[in-house]
């Protein structure tokens, strides 16, 4: 536990080191020197996609009749690069990969990633300059991943209380019951590597038959809900592994042991 918060600390004070780094070096080349704009916004965003779909990001509303230029600075696991336009028909692309700056039927700029991978999670900042201010975004772009789902029934205090479960997804999962009762509360768990643990509690009525109950469980990477009913959580099995562990341990290795020198003597 304590060694997750360090790292999740480490990874914080790296992210800030970051963003004060490219805050100073941005590349002035394709920023006219005549405005200056007024003020500086810079709002963090989030954007989740599903692994191998079309990824679209945009930086503004505004067209391009209104937009000076338009600049993307990228940080992705194992690069860092940019992607820039201006109106003036300059242009850069220090990414040379499948991403790309495109135009909406409206005129609106827009960056394409094709087939999100892992490759494509990290931090896009955007800056885009028009008449009259611009607008800076720093956007966290993650990809959706499937959360672990496992329901079960304990003993609480003589009550039956059902447990349902979605571990470890991104974003959060979405959990309800097919009972409704009123006397449920949900726990939701974020690591600090983005992925969030959902967990719903339902403490069951006498009335409500625990075979009749299930949990529905709705995740953005599915196109379906995914339904679990909860059983009564069985606890021979894990004492059963833990058994043949020690049965491992107290005979099969000193008979190794055992063996290993009785076969040894007769060589030497
Ligand atoms: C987007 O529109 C601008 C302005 O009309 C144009 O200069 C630019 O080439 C277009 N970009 C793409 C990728 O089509
Ligand atoms: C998408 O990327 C994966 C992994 O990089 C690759 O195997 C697959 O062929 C790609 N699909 C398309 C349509 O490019
Ligand atoms: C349990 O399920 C059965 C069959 O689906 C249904 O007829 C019955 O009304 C349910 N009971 C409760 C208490 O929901």
């Amino acid at each position: 536990m304590r060694g997750m918060m360090w790292i999740c600390i480490l990874i914080m004070f790296l992210s800030e080191a970051w963003s004060l780094d490219s805050g100073t070096n941005e590349n002035t080349s394709l920023k006219p020197s005549t405005t200056s704009p007024p003020k500086m916004f810079l709002v963090r965003r989030k954007a989740v996609f599903n692994l191998g779909s079309d990824a679209y990001l945009n930086c503004s509303d505004k067209t391009w009749s209104e937009t000076m230029f338009v600049i993307w600075n990228i940080k992705v696991n194992n690069k860092s690069c940019k992607i820039a336009f201006s109106n003036d028909g300059q242009s850069e692309d220090t990414c040379n990969d499948d991403k790309s700056l495109r135009n909406t039927s409206s005129g609106q700029s827009y960056l394409h990633i094709p087939n999100f991978s892992t490759d494509d999670v990290g931090v896009y900042k955007c800056e885009s300059a028009f008449k009259g201010g611009n607008e800076n975004y720093d956007i966290d772009v993650t990809l959706t991943v499937s959360p672990n789902i496992s329901a079960w029934l304990e003993l609480k205090d003589n009550n039956m209380v059902a447990v349902c479960r979605a571990e470890r997804g991104n974003p959060p999962a979405n959990i309800s019951w097919s009972y409704t009762g009123n006397l449920d509360s949900v726990k939701t768990q974020n690591d600090c590597d983005g992925f969030v643990t959902v967990e719903s509690y339902m403490e069951l009525p006498e009335s409500v038959k625990p075979e009749n109950l299930s949990c529905i469980v709705k995740h953005m990477s599915w196109n379906q809900e995914k339904t679990v009913i909860p059983e009564l959580k069985k606890a021979s099995s894990s004492i059963s592994t833990g058994l043949w562990i020690r049965i491992v341990v107290v005979i099969v290795v000193p008979l190794g042991i055992f063996l290993f020198f009785l076969i040894k003597k007769p060589i030497s």
